[in-house]
């Protein structure tokens, strides 16, 4: 199948406009606008989603705190954050002194995102943040200037990452941080394990009753396997094999500080378990518990996956 890649980007740019509606539609702000300021939203229909920094903290927390940290490491530092949604990230890492640029191509992110900025009210020693709307495959990223590009979610929604990463690769300066988050294909095993516990447990986006209607209509083939992608970018993306061997751009000029992969299936359970908190964290630490040691032995594989990655060069640290 061939895309016309500007029409994808169009669609890619709609799909987040209406994530963006659709997060802060009854004036929540979502993790993925300020970590610190995300407003608690336990969702009462399946099209919602829901907003538990908490729940986040214990499924990607240690994870996410070392990226920013890696991606901070030097205090000044000049950053490129890619893709970068309603900003999170970008702000977060403008909060430890670095002089952010950040890009996305959905105008509601950035305006999401440059509301965020102007409200945030952690300044001290504060770097600087600034929001563009704007393709980042056609910017010209320059030769040596940058100390860090961070990417959460991101680089798995460009077309020709080869071609991308080679730019990355002359834009940071020797010793210069490249650091991802992404998502990768989940496997069978991780999918059940996922179903099981919200069979299982009480979930706010449906009840028992249909929860087993949706199992027997899966098992009888009446119902038909959601696809692997979700975003027309990240379906784009996909056909190009090179996404799924991100680290292989890597290996030759980077030395690998951290390649981690986890959450196999506790994500999904974990964000939708109903009840009081006491039992809900509960029951996610226990899932996590399990997804991690599944994950330790070999098992099963996390599904999401964090590289940290220093060019090489004369000022290697
Ligand atoms: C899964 S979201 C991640 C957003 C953000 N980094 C976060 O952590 O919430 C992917 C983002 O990539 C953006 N995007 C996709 N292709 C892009 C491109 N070529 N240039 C800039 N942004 C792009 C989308 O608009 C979307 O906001």
């Amino acid at each position: 199948m061939t895309y016309n890649i500007d029409e994808m980007k169009s669609l890619e740019a709609e799909f987040f406009d209406r994530s963006a509606h659709k997060r802060t539609v009854f004036g929540q702000i979502p993790y993925e606008a300020d970590i610190r300021r995300a407003t608690r939203f336990i969702p009462s229909s399946p099209d919602q989603e829901a907003i538990d920094p908490k729940m986040t903290n214990l499924l990607e927390g240690k994870f996410r705190d070392r990226l920013i940290d890696h991606v901070a490491h030097r205090f000044g530092g000049k950053v490129l954050d890619i893709c970068c949604g309603p900003g999170w990230l970008a702000l977060e890492l403008g909060r430890h002194g670095q002089v952010v640029d950040a890009y996305d191509l959905s105008p509601k992110a950035i305006e999401l995102a440059k509301r965020m900025l102007e409200e945030n009210p952690y300044k001290d020693g504060f770097g600087s943040v600034t929001y563009h709307l704007e393709d980042v495959t056609s910017l010209d990223l320059g030769t040596e200037t940058i100390d860090s590009i961070s990417g959460w979610s991101a680089f798995h929604h460009l077309p020709d990452l080869t071609s991308f990463m080679d730019r990355v690769h002359q834009a940071l300066k020797p010793g210069g941080i490249v650091a991802t988050y992404d998502d990768l294909p989940v496997q069978r095993l991780s999918i059940w394990l996922g179903r099981f516990f919200r069979l299982l447990l009480p979930t706010c986006d449906r009840t028992y009753r249909q929860k087993i209607s949706d199992s027997i209509r899966r098992i009888l083939g009446i119902t038909k396997e959601n696809p692997e992608y979700f975003t027309p970018m990240e379906e784009v993306a996909a056909k190009d094999k090179s996404v799924f061997d991100f680290a292989n751009h890597l290996y030759d000029e980077y030395d690998i500080l951290y390649d981690v992969r986890f959450n196999a299936f506790a994500c999904g359970p974990a964000m939708t378990i109903k009840g009081p908190d006491w039992f809900r964290y509960l029951m996610a630490q226990m899932i996590i518990g399990l997804d991690r040691a599944l994950c330790r032995v070999g098992i099963c594989k996390g599904i999401l996956r964090i590289i940290i990655a220093r060019k090489r060069g004369k000022d290697k640290r």
